[in-house]
């Protein structure tokens, strides 16, 4: 893997060092409001899901217009290359701006918990699991061309694009009473009482209607945003990004590392999570 280390985090360097500092830097410096909705996560940890919740809930279920723009249209990605922060921020309309980042909360600046900040978290066994075929399937420079085991040794490491994962995951647990802190797997199994909370964190005042409920979940539903060319990355390969199996909503599911863990690896990571993960965070779920 190609990384470059920034204040303890490891961030993949796509681009030259010396503009990833200044764009790092103008990171640092970027100014929040409180209409701003992030949506923020370790890779592979459910983003793509929790930020297109985001989307309908804030909009009020719009979805004609969740239906016509790319996710990565209705969303910033705070640290892509091309995104323009200067543009952004003179952005000063009252509409809310949408922002997704993979970045752990110290790259930013004390506006940061002040938006509405949601965090979606994911038991790591999955993430990794996830994170390897991702890194497996593109062909652009961050590709990762090495073995499972190695991979997984990497993860242990805190050897991987964004790590350490536990830091990531602790630092932003430690941001609890502010942002709104969701896991994957709760998104999976209670949708409807996790996506209520959600909206009031979001503000809204109303409770939403089972209806809304129902169609926001059938929205969502795996199989549903597979083939929602608006969120399911297909474009990547399209352009070449990826090799010809590459599939972004791959499998979806809790408990896919049982598939290719070991029992040593198993156990490795349970010493990480118990040794590492702050002990007020909830046990994950593992699907067993
Ligand atoms: S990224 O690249 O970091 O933004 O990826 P991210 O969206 O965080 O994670 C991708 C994984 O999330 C799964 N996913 C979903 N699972 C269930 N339902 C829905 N709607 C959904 N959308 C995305 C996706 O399949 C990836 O997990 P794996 O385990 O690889 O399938």
């Amino acid at each position: 893997l190609k990384y470059f280390k920034h204040k303890g985090a490891l961030i993949d360097n796509y681009l030259l060092p010396e503009q990833i500092v200044g764009k790092l830097n103008d990171i640092k410096k970027f100014e929040f409001k409180k209409t701003d909705c992030i949506c923020s996560s370790f890779p592979k940890s459910g983003t793509t899901l929790i930020q297109e919740i985001v989307y309908l809930i804030q909009t009020n279920f719009d979805y004609d217009s969740a239906k016509q723009i790319d996710i990565s249209e209705r969303y910033s990605f705070l640290e892509w290359p091309t995104t323009n922060l200067k543009k952004l921020s003179l952005n000063s309309n009252e509409k809310t701006r949408f922002f997704k980042t993979h970045l752990p909360p110290k790259f930013f600046n004390e506006t940061f918990p002040k938006a509405k900040v949601v965090y979606a978290y994911r038991n790591p066994k999955d993430v990794t699991v996830s994170y390897f075929h991702f890194l497996r399937s593109i062909n652009i420079e961050l590709k990762y061309s090495g073995p499972w085991n190695q991979f997984v040794q990497s993860f242990l490491i805190d050897e991987v694009y964004y790590g350490p994962w536990w830091k990531h995951v602790n630092d932003y647990h430690a941001l609890n009473d502010q942002i709104f802190f969701v896991s994957y797997e709760d998104l999976l199994t209670n949708f409807r009482p996790t996506v209520r909370r959600l909206a009031a964190y979001l503000g809204k005042e109303k409770e939403l209607t089972d209806e809304q409920l129902d169609k926001l979940e059938k929205w969502c539903s795996f199989d549903s945003m597979k083939n929602n060319s608006r969120v399911n990355y297909n474009w990547m390969k399209e352009w070449g990004f990826t090799n010809k199996n590459f599939s972004f909503l791959r499998k979806g599911v809790i408990g896919d590392w049982l598939n290719s863990f070991d029992v040593d690896q198993s156990r490795q990571y349970d010493t990480m999570v118990s040794s590492r993960i702050s002990s007020s965070i909830p046990p994950f779920n593992y699907g067993i």
